[in-house]
């Protein structure tokens, strides 16, 4: 009970369990070990935390159906929130920073773009990048893992959506992305985005790096409305969606074109990155799957490069990414819910203003849900689909979030995970430097620092023994 509040008239006046007061030392935890501190709030209070921080109310929750109350049952009450500042490279709506129609008309013309139907034109241009990803690897006998796993999403992802012609090279998405987190941060400070309008290097380089990014991008906007293209690429499908009747709706204009389009790119690089470099931490510290993995590499390609006609023969290394993302879900908790008026949750008033937390990577170690919740145990997803069906409770893993804000890139994030993974599994074994897990951000998704591995050729075939059981 939040003191001086008086007693609570019934258990929908109540807010939920949690720490009162402390603002400060909830600040300080949030920023410098946020998925620790969302474990110990569990542990110490329940399903449900409510607990304040500077000039604001938190919550948290934690259980299956809690979230799935608040992700879909009271959905439009709980809407993301982005903290504005000064700086922004995107002025346009887009699919995830939008709310309510503007989200719905978003979210059509996004799906539409990554339908079965469209994934293999995606996916012949992950698997080049994939393989250059294995000879960059190959070359190269001590490499920092999360920089080669970043290079070959932004590679995959520039093809993808700006189209492969254009050979844009991923160093300059990169450097963008990393110029914007840097110019946000920037303009949080009181002289923030004066500081940026001055022509300091660090800004020439930036406008430099952004202008040649919007020049490819709007011509491919251009070539998109060329009847003769292809149209094999997600700015295509931007501009021809509506032509097209794919949806009844289209962007207003080329800019909207390229801010969603900026949106999608910069949106979906950590994630894929990060849950690469988790898996090759999980697969040298579990040698019997790293094993398994290798042996069903070897089974289905039989020495050949990918395709994507194998991507169907490799169960395992599609369950190595589920576990992988059940144990460390790079949104480890999503975009905070503005919660837009007062609301009763698990029987607990949340107040309007309150930030809700909805923390997926506790909810998908909980005990009560997974058989030995903390092992990385790939072999767990084909029992359960040898079983028909996940055997865990409904809604208590969703590391693409779910309906209606459910990722629109998951089978995309798939395509490169298993491609990337199968291709260097295929030729190459990567032996971290060190036994620690890649150290997670605590503000957004992805990983800190470097990753460090050596990497060396593996002979093939590894065993070409019928394959034993496995963990
Ligand atoms: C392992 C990889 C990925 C994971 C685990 C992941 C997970 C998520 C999650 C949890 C959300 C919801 C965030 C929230 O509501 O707070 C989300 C949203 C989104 N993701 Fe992903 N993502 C991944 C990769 C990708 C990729 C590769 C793309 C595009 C090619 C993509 C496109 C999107 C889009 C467009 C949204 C916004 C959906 C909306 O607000 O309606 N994601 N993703």
């Amino acid at each position: 009970m939040i003191p001086g509040m008086g007693e609570p008239a019934s258990a929908a006046d109540r807010l939920p369990p949690g720490p009162r007061g402390r603002k400060l030392h909830n600040i300080r935890q949030r920023l410098s070990r946020h998925s620790e501190f969302m474990d110990e709030l569990h542990a110490e209070y329940g399903d449900i935390v409510f607990f304040e921080i500077p000039a604001r109310k938190c919550a948290a929750v934690f259980s299956a159906e809690l979230i799935h109350e608040v992700l879909v049952e009271q959905e439009p009450y709980f809407q993301p929130y982005y903290p504005k500042t000064s700086y922004n490279l995107i002025p346009s709506p887009c699919l995830a920073t939008s709310r309510f129609e503007t989200h719905t008309e978003l979210e059509k013309v996004m799906s539409a773009a990554f339908t079965p139907e469209r994934m293999p034109a995606y996916g012949k241009a992950i698997i080049d990048n994939a393989l250059a990803f294995r000879e960059r690897l190959a070359s190269n006998g001590n490499v920092d893992f999360k920089y080669e796993a970043e290079r070959y999403t932004w590679g995959s992802l520039l093809d993808a959506v700006i189209g492969v012609d254009f050979k844009v090279e991923p160093e300059l998405g990169k450097s963008v992305l990393d110029a914007m987190k840097s110019d946000m941060l920037l303009s949080l400070l009181p002289f923030g985005l004066a500081l940026k309008r001055l022509p300091l290097p660090h800004n020439v380089r930036t406008a430099r790096q952004i202008k040649a990014l919007d020049e490819q991008t709007y011509r491919s906007i251009e070539r998109a409305r060329d009847p003769a293209h292809d149209g094999d690429n997600v700015i295509s499908h931007f501009v021809r969606a509506a032509d097209e009747d794919v949806v009844d709706w289209s962007f207003p204009d080329d800019s909207e074109i390229r801010d969603e389009a900026y949106t999608l790119m910069f949106g979906a690089v950590d994630a894929p990155t990060g849950t690469l470099t988790h898996a090759i931490h999980f697969l040298a510290r579990n040698p019997p799957a790293r094993e398994r993995l290798e042996q069903e590499v070897d089974q289905a390609l039989d020495g050949r490069s990918i395709t994507l006609a194998d991507l169907d023969r490799l169960p395992y290394a599609h369950a190595v990414f589920k576990e992988t993302l059940r144990l460390e879900p790079p949104a480890y908790v999503l975009i905070p819910r503005e919660t837009l008026e007062d609301r009763v949750v698990g029987g607990y008033l949340v107040p309007k203003g309150t930030l809700m937390n909805v923390c997926m990577r506790t909810m998908q170690r909980r005990q009560d849900y997974f058989d030995d919740a903390d092992e990385f145990r790939p072999a767990r997803w084909l029992e359960d689909a040898e079983q028909g069906g996940s055997r865990c409770p409904a809604h208590s893993y969703l590391p693409f979030s779910t309906k209606p804000r459910i990722c629109q890139g998951e089978d995309f994030a798939r395509l490169l995970f298993v491609s990337g993974l199968a291709s260097l599994v295929q030729n190459l074994r990567v032996e971290p430097e060190s036994d620690d897990p890649p150290t997670k951000t605590n503000i957004g998704v992805g990983i800190m620092g470097k990753y460090p591995v050596s990497v060396s050729p593996r002979t093939w075939p590894s065993r070409r023994t019928p394959m034993e059981p496995q963990p």
